[in-house]
């Protein structure tokens, strides 16, 4: 990973994820961002809402020209290769290509090939990693007041899909949070618990959940799972989904997150999505202004 790259949390020096998460929180302050007149572009083979749009509206607070391109109506539908597409973007001036893809290690793999004076931001890829949106959920957890060292962090649902959870554990384990404990079924459990061999694990929720200040819920990735497992939705909601009575078993000052899209009524109520104790819409704000000093720290 060069400078100019943010692949995944585990290639990122401490030293800069201080900073970004410093930052994010002086420019949520409303600290001046520094403006250029570089030139991005979103480049998104995968359905996405906050992190296209989030990109974007950071781009443009800086002052830098984006563009978007829709990787479903590129040329690349004609058979030209990622490279080559980013080559030729790079040819008319695009100097960071932001990547959302469904190929699990694609990040990486182009990494190595990425045309000269072209920097590469993950913005999820597959199974992956999701490095952005680890530092937006902790810059938001900053922002809120919460002690990252006195936490007990609680990553509940679809883990083994979740390239949201790989990347939060990265953050949360090199940041030496309290505890950071994944809660789900066995069958959506990730056989290398991430690489980490001091998680916790839970197998019910309610157990989970005691002593916990944050609980991170995530959608169940219906796109990624092998054709063999089947969901029973009602019987899901049931054993995981997070009520308002559930939640009453953690620390009375938990929060919820979830980095979105949310499902109600399958990962979480309506209830507690909307509820006071929700950060969801908190994780959404943060976004924009984690991206913004993002691209301020690779574009410098
Ligand atoms: N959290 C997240 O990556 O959401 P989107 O898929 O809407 O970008």
């Amino acid at each position: 990973m060069t400078s100019s790259q943010l692949i995944d949390i585990q290639g990122l020096a401490t030293d800069f994820i201080d900073h970004i998460l410093y930052r994010a929180v002086e420019l949520a302050k409303g600290s001046e961002p520094m403006t250029t007149n570089h030139t991005v572009a979103n480049l998104f083979f995968e359905p996405s809402t906050r992190t296209r749009v989030s990109f974007e509206i950071a781009a443009t607070r800086l002052g830098l020209s984006i563009i978007n391109l829709d990787g479903l109506r590129s040329s690349m539908t004609k058979g030209e290769s990622l490279l080559d597409t980013l080559a030729t973007l790079r040819a008319m001036g695009v100097e960071m290509a932001v990547l959302r893809h469904g190929q699990t290690g694609i990040c990486h793999e182009i990494s190595h090939a990425m045309p000269i004076g072209m920097g590469l931001v993950n913005a999820g890829d597959g199974c992956g990693h999701h490095p952005t949106q680890a530092l937006l959920d902790v810059a938001t957890m900053i922002e809120q007041g919460i002690s990252l060292s006195d936490s007990k962090v609680v990553i509940v649902g679809d883990l083994r899909h979740s390239r949201v959870a790989r990347s939060n554990v990265a953050l949360l384990k090199r940041l030496n949070v309290g505890e950071v404990a994944l809660a789900g079924p066995p069958a959506f459990m990730p056989k290398d618990l991430f690489g980490h061999t001091d998680l916790v694990v839970y197998d019910q929720l309610e157990a989970a959940l005691e002593e916990a200040n944050i609980v991170m819920m995530l959608r169940i990735q219906k796109e990624r799972l092998e054709p063999e497992t089947l969901v029973d939705w009602a019987d899901y909601h049931e054993q995981w989904g997070l009520s308002q009575s559930k939640l009453a078993l953690a620390r009375p000052d938990c929060r919820v997150m979830h980095p979105g899209p949310i499902n109600r009524g399958v990962e979480l109520t309506a209830e507690v999505a909307d509820g006071a104790q929700s950060l969801i819409l908190d994780q959404v704000r943060m976004s924009v202004f984690t991206r913004m000093a993002i691209f301020e720290a690779l574009l410098a």
